[in-house]
C-alpha cells in the first residue's frame, strides 16, 4: 500500500484512509468500499454527467463513485503517493497535466479512427491518467469508468467485469514502460456496440 502513515488522509499512526463510515479496519473498509462503489458504478448512467471530456468530468466520476466513502472524493490529491516503488506524478503538477491529457482527447476524431488507432488512444489515455494518479483513492475505477463512457460514445462497449482484475492490474503496471499487453487486453475486450 501507500506509505501513508503520516498522511493527512489517514487515521493517525495507520495507513487506513479516513472515511465517512468511520471504519478503522483495513479489510472491513475495503469490503464496504468495494460494495458501495460497485453499486455507484452500476447507477452512474442515471447521473447528470458533465458534457464533453474535461477534467471536470473525471472529477465528477471520482466524486460520484467515492463520495459516500471519502470526503476527499472528486478533489485532486495534495500529497505525493507511491505504490510498490512506483512514484506517481508530483501532486503540484496534476492540474496542468490533466489539462494537457484532456486536450488530447477528441471524441469526434476518435469516432473516425480505425480500431487499432482507437485502442492505442484508449491505452494512451489510461496510462497517462494512471501515471498522473490525480486522486488520493479510486483512480483505477475512475479511469475505467471514463474509458467505458468514451467507448460508449464511440459506439463501442467494454465490460470491465468480464476481464480478470489481476490482468487489468498487471497490464496497467507494465504500461508505465510498455503498453503492448494493455493494448492486447483492450483489443480483446472492446466490442462494437450492436
Ligand atoms: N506499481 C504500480 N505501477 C503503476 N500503476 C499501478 C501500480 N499499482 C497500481 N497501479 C495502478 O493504480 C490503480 C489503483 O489505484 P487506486 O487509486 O487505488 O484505484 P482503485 O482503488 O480504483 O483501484 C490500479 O488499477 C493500477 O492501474
Ligand atoms: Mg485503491
Amino acid at each position: 500500500m501507500y506509505d501513508a502513515i503520516n498522511s493527512k488522509y489517514t487515521y493517525k499512526g495507520t495507513d487506513i484512509l479516513k472515511n465517512r463510515l468511520g471504519i478503522k479496519d483495513e479489510e472491513l473498509l475495503k469490503e464496504y468500499e468495494t460494495r458501495i462503489v460497485a453499486f455507484k458504478i452500476a447507477t452512474i448512467n442515471s447521473a447528470k454527467l458533465p458534457k464533453g471530456y474535461t477534467p471536470e468530468r473525471l472529477k465528477f466520476i471520482n466524486k460520484y463513485l467515492f463520495g459516500e466513502v471519502y470526503e476527499f472524493a472528486g478533489e485532486y490529491r495534495s500529497e505525493n503517493i507511491t505504490k510498490e516503488n512506483f512514484r506517481f506524478s508530483e501532486f503540484e503538477y496534476i492540474e496542468e497535466n490533466i489539462k494537457r491529457i484532456f486536450s488530447n482527447i477528441n471524441i469526434e476524431e476518435m469516432k473516425k479512427m480505425s480500431f487499432t488507432k482507437f485502442v492505442e488512444q484508449i491505452s494512451y489515455i489510461m496510462t497517462e491518467l494512471n501515471v498522473l494518479h490525480p486522486f488520493r483513492e479510486g483512480n483505477g475505477r475512475t479511469i475505467r469508468e471514463l474509458v467505458r463512457e468514451i467507448c460508449f460514445d464511440c459506439d463501442y462497449v467494454i465490460n470491465w467485469y468480464e476481464i480478470n482484475h489481476d490482468d487489468i492490474l498487471r497490464v496497467a503496471k507494465l504500461a508505465v514502460l510498455d503498453e503492448t499487453e494493455q493494448k492486447k487486453m483492450l483489443r480483446r475486450s472492446i466490442k462494437r456496440n450492436i
